[in-house]
């Protein structure tokens, strides 16, 4: 095994504020900063450097309004336009997830990185507890770069340089289906088209390589037959969402998560039913596709936009789009 846990290395340390790991794994609190203030330049790059470090971290006791949460984002990119999920009035980069008694189980019981189906999916993503339960909706972070360092290398070599499917069709084409009908579901699927990533990742800014594929949003593997890619990537899922490339949180009032979407994935744990659950997501936009070759991926410039709607968002190159097949499909 070539990954290293916490207690194998030196742990950083920080000049603006104090670490506390909260797995072996990934993820570590943060203490002595409040993120609604405007912090300067140095903190915010010691932030980066910390969540480089640590891939997902955490704050305690931060009450944040809208604008004090947007204009924390901003500091680390530009958000994401409306999608599907509800925003409140006047902020179409915020995502208001609300859970009640009313509430199906969301799209966050399942791992994923977010926007995974887009071309340009979420870089970070902010997350701010609001009114949480007493007990339970934790949720988990799993560590996908430790996940892929653990595998053989033979089994790394086969897997670097293919490519995946991604698309809401996996987990929400059928209830769409069954709940609206067909049209609804043509026009989701016109608005957001499946797209194609690496299924191993290297991150732009350490190149660490990671596992690019999730039970929530990942279609298929595009190289292989379908009884092939399937069975792999269940392989790929049992072996990477184990406790040991894992941490869990424990979410309070005012409570801040955010996290690398480029070598993580993450899922809510559903068992506050009917407790009533309301979080508010920033989701900041990748400037990079994901790339095997990050070095070698156009950057696109955002400017001081409010937001990008990502859905506008595409990459030309025919072999990257929709349809492209290498491999067979049979069974
Ligand atoms: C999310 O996937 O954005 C939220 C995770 C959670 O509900 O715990």
């Amino acid at each position: 095994m070539t990954y290293e846990f916490v207690s194998q290395r030196d742990l950083p340390t920080f000049q603006h504020f104090s670490i506390r790991p909260v797995s072996g794994a990934l993820g570590a609190e943060i203490h002595g900063i409040e993120i609604a203030e405007d912090l300067p330049q140095p903190v915010i790059d010691e932030l980066r450097q910390a969540l480089l470090e640590f891939k997902v971290i955490f704050f305690r006791d931060q009450p944040l309004d809208n604008d004090r949460h947007l204009a924390f984002a901003r500091r680390f990119g530009t958000p994401q336009g409306p999608g599907a999920i509800p925003q409140p009035e006047g902020y179409p980069m915020i995502r208001r997830q609300q859970y009640d008694q009313f509430s199906k189980i969301g799209s966050d019981v399942n791992f994923h990185a977010d926007d995974s189906f887009r071309t340009y999916p979420s870089k970070f993503s902010i997350l701010h507890g609001i009114d949480m339960p007493g007990a339970g909706g934790d949720t988990i972070w799993a560590d996908m770069e430790k996940a892929y360092a653990a595998l053989s290398a033979p089994m790394q070599a086969f897997l670097d340089g293919l490519t995946t499917e991604h698309s809401l069709m996996k987990s929400f084409g059928m209830g769409i289906l069954r709940q609206y009908g067909v049209q609804a579901l043509g026009n989701m699927m016109k608005r957001n088209p499946p797209t194609i990533h690496p299924l191993i990742r290297v991150h732009p800014e350490t190149g660490r390589k990671s596992i690019y594929a999730s039970e929530l949003l990942t279609d298929r593997i595009i190289e292989l037959s379908a009884k092939e890619s399937e069975n792999l990537l269940q392989f790929l899922y049992r072996h990477s969402y184990s406790p040991e490339f894992e941490c869990r949180f424990r979410w309070e009032n005012n409570s801040v998560a955010m996290w690398d979407n480029r070598c993580t994935q993450h899922r809510g744990i559903n068992d506050f039913f009917p407790a009533f659950r309301l979080m508010q997501r920033i989701p900041v936009v990748d400037d990079q596709r994901p790339s095997f070759h990050p070095e070698q991926e156009k950057r696109l410039e955002f400017g001081d936009a409010p937001y990008v709607n990502t859905e506008e968002l595409f990459d030309t190159r025919p072999e990257l789009a929709y349809g492209h097949t290498t491999g067979t499909t049979a069974g």
